[in-house]
């Protein structure tokens, strides 16, 4: 089950699912240039807090790549740089600045064990390091599922929101990687999708996921949910994270705050999957994560086709914070942490 790999490097290219033409076509694109990479996280072609961790870390290994500095200070300036661009890319997802963090840590390293380091060696440094975090995700989201499958029943319906599949990670997902867990234990599932306007992650690409792997799913509108949660359609919602503060507030994709609060109203449970790289212990609420803003052309038109008067008003957060009371659990590598959040939060560090 599972053959989904969102990007990868191969002959010093980072390659990627282009998820901009899911689901009506499935192509790759070929970075071979960093500024390739810093394009395809603004404009979406890969998307999802791990990818674009995952991302960064190989466009910065790409970048490292097309230095040409005379002298070791110039190189360092040149890779800060290369790095600060990808800093610029989203805000809100955790994983890209620590994934950054990480391709520093591992520049220094390798600057600093030897006086007669190469570029050469410092790039073979940094590409390793890459592809070393790109196979983590996919190990760290398989350990995420076999940790969260028991919260699944034989029979559940689960409800998510945006892509947290395989197509958001390098691999596996995060929310759908706990459901294919549970799958592969032979549980009958049904998960029902929400279509999450604007971009359509759900209907795109989340849709695409399940039917490519034969689990039963039934894609809804984002304003249905609340009907389907009262009716007592859904047993449990499942979403994935963008980031999530010390005390367990959680950003995750715009409409996700919304259905905790539904869920919470109807008895249900409402859990999140994440990695530890999300949890950003330095920030104490949700109030202080960064919510990303994006262009108003994603509100008022659908690739092209226009769905409302020209000059309207718009305004696009891509993400909400929900905030920690109304989350059941949160479904980590490390294991699943309840409440009190902050306190098992820290305690995974
Ligand atoms: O704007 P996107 O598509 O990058 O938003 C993605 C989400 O909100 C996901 O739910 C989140 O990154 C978790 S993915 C494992």
């Amino acid at each position: 089950m599972n053959q989904i790999r969102t990007l990868f490097w191969q002959d010093n290219a980072v390659v990627m699912i282009d998820q901009k033409a899911l689901p009506l076509e499935e192509r790759t694109l070929v970075c071979t240039r960093y500024e390739d990479v810093v394009a395809a996280i603004n404009d979406l072609t890969v998307r999802g807090a791990p990818a674009i961790g995952v991302a960064a870390a190989m466009g910065i290994a790409l970048g490292a790549r097309q230095i040409q500095a005379a002298n070791t200070e110039a190189f360092q300036r040149d890779f800060m740089a290369i790095c600060d661009a990808f800093a610029r890319t989203r805000p809100t997802a955790r994983n890209l600045f620590w994934a950054i963090e990480r391709m520093k840590r591992c520049f220094e390293k390798t600057l600093a064990s030897d006086t007669s380091i190469t570029p050469s060696d410092i790039n073979q440094a940094l590409v390793a390091e890459a592809i070393g975090i790109c196979e983590e995700d996919i190990a760290v989201n398989r350990k995420m599922g076999a940790n969260g499958r028991s919260l699944i029943k034989d029979g559940d319906r689960i409800l998510t929101h945006c892509n947290a599949g395989a197509l958001a990670t390098a691999g596996y997902g995060t929310a759908l990687g706990v459901m294919r867990a549970a799958c592969e234990e032979g549980k009958k599932i049904h998960v029902f999708v929400d279509e999450t306007r604007p971009v359509l992650q759900g209907a795109r690409l989340t849709a695409w996921e399940l039917m490519k792997e034969n689990i039963p799913a039934t894609l809804i509108t984002d304003n249905m949910a609340g009907f389907l949660m009262q009716r007592g359609k859904i047993d449990l919602v499942i979403t994935g994270a963008d980031r999530i503060a010390a005390n367990g507030d959680t950003a995750n994709k715009i409409g996700t705050y919304a259905l905790a609060v539904l869920a919470k109203e109807n008895n249900i449970p409402f859990y999140i999957a994440a990695p530890r790289s999300t949890i950003d212990l330095s920030l104490k609420t949700g109030d202080e994560i960064p919510i990303e803003e994006r262009n108003s052309e994603e509100v008022v038109a659908f690739q092209g086709a226009r769905s409302a008067p020209f000059g309207m008003p718009v305004y696009n957060p891509a993400f909400d914070v929900t905030p920690h009371r109304y989350i059941t659990a949160i479904i980590t590598e490390a294991g699943i942490i309840r409440s009190p959040f902050e306190k098992n939060l820290s305690g995974l560090f």
